[in-house]
């Protein structure tokens, strides 16, 4: 491969390296499949470091445009016609106030869980991404780290180190934060509990993002707080309803996920995260910054909501279970001004403090930077899933099916035609091995519209199967369906 390098240039050469392989892709003269010469060749062609080639490659994979094989190398990405990346999400503005309702998430979520192990089932109601493989190492060298500490009690906020490593993570993406803003949890479930508990008394109005993550709804119902679901549009949460329902309701709380929404995935832009701090700051309503899925964007995103923020109306909550491993149970909190002793002095009821070996795998994996390289190979194959599965639905589903274009995470979101029975579907799909999540468990009304969460976290062979079977239900009952003259709406809305 021929790369002219200019070494005077104040531009890096691995950028160099990374541009001129791009265009090579751009203009077909790599494709698809093709290998890249190795590591050792093009370091040697070119005159550079071994480590110039490695972060252009890291570069190139984060960017989506090629993926490593474990021993074989790195290969070109297949790349998918732009006009295909267009959402078509565009769902009816209705808010939902609903009645006080009953919780599904035991049985969702433990329904997720064990069809997780069940051999043959394709899973699109929950998202795992597959654990790092150097977990052992990293744990082994935790341990390793400070004996004496970690297995002894420790502070409810969690250890000073790691809360120090994520607040430069964080200020890296634009937030003023300390270590003593923040606090370890155990996962950002947690987080969420703490927070709402700080602000909530039953009966208390709060709002949600309609859908939204049904972890939040029923620590909602738990506590018996009233729900304004405020309907997602493409651009996030609709503003105009949202103050609204501030005026006329006087919420003490604001439930949102900014950045790769769940279910969604829509990530909002500067200009809403501004306005929707400016409605709360008029308001005095307290935002609860749900941010689980920020490590796993394709493309930078503004800063969170929280960086806004300066007058300690934000609570941010982070998580490492989507970029490591859900099993670690380590999530964290950013908490500032007079909130942050009283959800401490929570914590420590609710169970003294977060697993301190848990904390220190996390910790290590950040000081050894092999979160970061880890992340950028999580990321790059993350995309392809997801153009893969964007494929998939222009090819199989009816035309009559919209869905977002997640910049990252895990989920895409597919809104259905009113009178497509999805609870008939999901059963059927459930006999083929093909497991959906009910799109109601994502309205506090547990209705909602007909749509689907699908997961891209999947294998390719498990994409064009599960999509497959779904879109020939869909095109049976769809069709079906329309041939009747009349249908009453109830039946269309029943999962
Ligand atoms: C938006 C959102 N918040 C919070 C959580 C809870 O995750 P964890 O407790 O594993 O950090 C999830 C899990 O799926 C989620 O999707």
């Amino acid at each position: 491969m021929k790369i002219l390098l200019e070494r005077q240039s104040a531009k890096p050469l691995y950028l160099q390296i990374r541009d001129r392989i791009s265009r090579l892709i751009k203009s077909g003269a790599l494709q698809s499949g093709d290998r890249l010469p190795s590591i050792r060749s093009l370091a040697e062609s070119l005159q550079v470091n071994k480590l110039t080639i490695i972060e252009a490659y890291q570069v190139l994979e984060a960017d989506g445009v090629v993926c490593a094989r474990q021993g074989s190398g790195y290969f070109v990405n297949s790349v998918i016609p732009s006009a295909n990346l267009k959402s078509t999400f565009a769902p009816a503005q209705n808010v939902i106030i609903p009645e006080q309702g009953t919780s599904c998430f035991f049985d969702m979520y433990t329904a997720g869980v064990h069809a997780q192990s069940q051999p043959g089932m394709i899973n699109f109601s929950l998202g795992f991404p597959h654990p790092p493989k150097d977990i052992d190492l990293i744990a082994r060298r935790a341990l390793r780290q400070a004996p004496d500490t970690l297995f002894q009690y420790d502070l409810p906020q969690g250890q000073l180190t790691l809360r120090r490593q994520i607040a430069q993570m964080l200020i890296q993406q634009g937030m003023e934060v300390s270590a003593d803003n923040l606090i370890i949890t155990n996962g950002s479930e947690q987080g969420l509990s703490l927070a709402i508990q700080h602000h909530i008394q039953p009966g208390d109005w709060v709002i949600v993002e309609t859908p939204t993550y049904f972890g939040a709804i029923a620590i909602l119902e738990k506590l018996r707080a009233k729900i304004i679901g405020i309907p997602m549009s493409a651009e996030g949460m609709n503003l105009e309803l949202l103050e609204q329902y501030l005026k006329s309701h006087r919420p003490k709380l604001i439930y949102t996920i900014s950045t790769v929404q769940n279910p969604t995935g829509i990530t909002t832009t500067q200009a809403h995260r501004q306005q929707l701090l400016r409605l709360a700051e008029k308001y005095e309503c307290p935002i609860l910054e749900d941010n689980a899925y920020e490590g796993l964007c394709f493309e930078s995103v503004p800063a969170p909501i929280k960086a806004l923020d300066k007058q300690d109306l934000v609570t941010y909550i982070g998580t490492f279970s989507k970029t490591l491993m859900p099993g670690l149970r380590v999530g964290y909190m950013v908490v500032t001004g007079k909130h942050y002793q009283a959800i401490i002095e929570e914590k420590l009821l609710h169970d003294l403090h977060t697993s301190t070996i848990s904390q220190a795998i996390v910790s290590e994996y950040l000081a050894s930077g092999h979160l970061r390289r880890y992340l950028n190979q999580l990321r790059a194959e993350l995309l392809q899933s997801r153009n893969l599965m964007l494929q998939a639905l222009e090819h199989y589903f009816p035309e009559e099916a919209r869905w977002t274009v997640p910049n990252g995470g895990l989920f895409l979101w597919v809104q259905l035609p009113d009178n497509v029975p999805t609870k008939t579907i999901r059963i059927e799909a459930l006999s083929q091995s093909v497991l959906v999540a009910c799109s109601s468990v994502f309205f506090p009304d547990k209705q909602g519209y007909p749509a689907m969460r699908l997961t891209f976290c999947l294998t390719p062979e498990e994409i064009e199967t599960a999509i497959s079977i779904l879109g020939k239900l869909l095109k049976k009952h769809l069709y079906k369906a329309s041939d009747r003259i009349s249908r009453p709406q109830t039946l269309a809305h029943s999962i």
